[in-house]
C-alpha cells in the first residue's frame, strides 16, 4: 500500500481553483519528486496533504482518507512539512527549534536520542546548537528546518523548495544531507524543487505541473531522457 496517494486533487483559494486534478503515489520508504516553474501549483500540492488549503478528490496517507483533516490532525498522523521560506524561530536556539518540532511526543528519551542522532548528522548545526536561528546562514537554517520537522519523528516528509535562495553548492549539501537522513531513517518523502538537477539527487520518480495539471509525470531516467524536461529544468 501507497503511504501517500493523491486521486484527482483539487484545490482552491478562495473561488479560484489552483490545483485541477493531481495524481501522486508514494510507495513506503519512496521519495517522489513535484517539479514545475513558479505559480504551476506545488506548494499548494503540498499544502492540500497538509490540510492548509481547501481540497477536493482524494487524498490517503497508508490507505485512511485524510482530506479535510486539520493541519494539527495530519501532523499528529505522521506527516511533517518544511515550508517554502523554512519558517524557523529566529529568536529560539539551534536546539529549542528542533525541540518545538518534537513538542507532540511524550517519548522524552527518544526525543533525547533523536537529538544526538541529528547532531551527529550534521555536525555543523551540533556546534551551534545553542546560538540563536538568526544567526544561521541560509543553508544552516534550510538544515535547521528539516531538522525541525525531523523531530517530529514522521513518517512521511514534506519538503518545499529546499534549495530555493542557497548557492548552488551550498544548495547541493542540502541535498547531501537530506540523502543522509533518508538513508539513516527510512522516511518517505515529497520533494518540490524546480532545479530538476537537484530533485534527482534524491526522488526516484517525478511529476511535472503545468498550471494545477500533471503535464508529465515518470521514473528519473524517463523524465531526464525527456527533451523537453533537460530544456526546460536542466540547463538542455
Ligand atoms: N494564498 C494564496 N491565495 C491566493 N492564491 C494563491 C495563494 N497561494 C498561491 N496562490 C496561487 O495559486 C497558484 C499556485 O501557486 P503555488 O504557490 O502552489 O505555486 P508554486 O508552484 O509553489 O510556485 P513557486 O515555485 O513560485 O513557489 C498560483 O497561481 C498562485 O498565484
Ligand atoms: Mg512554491
Amino acid at each position: 500500500m501507497p503511504v501517500l496517494e493523491l486521486d484527482n486533487v483539487t484545490a482552491a483559494y478562495g473561488k479560484a481553483e489552483v490545483l485541477h486534478g493531481i495524481g501522486l503515489k508514494v510507495e513506503p520508504g519512496g521519495a517522489v519528486g513535484i517539479l514545475g516553474a513558479n505559480g504551476a501549483g506545488k506548494t499548494t500540492t503540498l499544502r492540500a496533504v497538509s490540510g492548509m488549503v481547501k481540497t477536493g478528490g482524494q487524498v490517503t496517507f497508508n490507505g485512511r482518507k485524510i482530506t479535510g483533516l486539520r493541519p494539527d490532525q495530519v501532523a499528529g498522523l505522521g506527516i511533517s512539512h518544511v515550508p517554502q521560506g523554512r519558517g524557523t524561530l529566529a529568536r529560539l536556539s539551534v536546539r529549542d527549534n528542533l525541540l518545538v518540532g518534537a513538542y507532540r511526543r511524550k517519548d522524552s528519551r527518544g526525543v533525547a536520542v533523536d537529538l544526538e542522532h541529528y547532531f551527529e548528522l550534521f555536525p555543523q548545526l551540533a556546534a551551534r546548537r545553542n546560538n540563536l536561528a538568526a544567526a544561521l546562514s541560509g543553508g544552516e537554517q534550510q538544515l535547521l528546518a528539516i531538522g525541525r520537522a525531523f523531530m517530529s519523528k514522521p513518517e512521511l516528509m514534506l519538503l518545499d523548495e529546499p534549495s530555493l535562495g542557497l548557492a548552488p553548492s551550498t544548495a547541493q549539501g542540502v541535498y547531501e544531507a537530506i540523502a543522509e537522513l533518508r538513508r539513516h531513517s527510512g522516511l518517505s518523502m515529497v520533494v518540490v524543487e524546480q532545479n530538476a538537477a537537484l530533485a534527482f539527487s534524491i526522488v526516484e520518480e517525478a511529476i511535472v505541473l503545468e498550471t494545477g495539471h500533471v503535464a508529465l509525470a515518470g521514473t528519473r531516467d524517463e523524465l531526464m531522457g525527456m527533451d523537453a524536461i533537460r530544456e526546460a529544468y536542466l540547463g538542455g
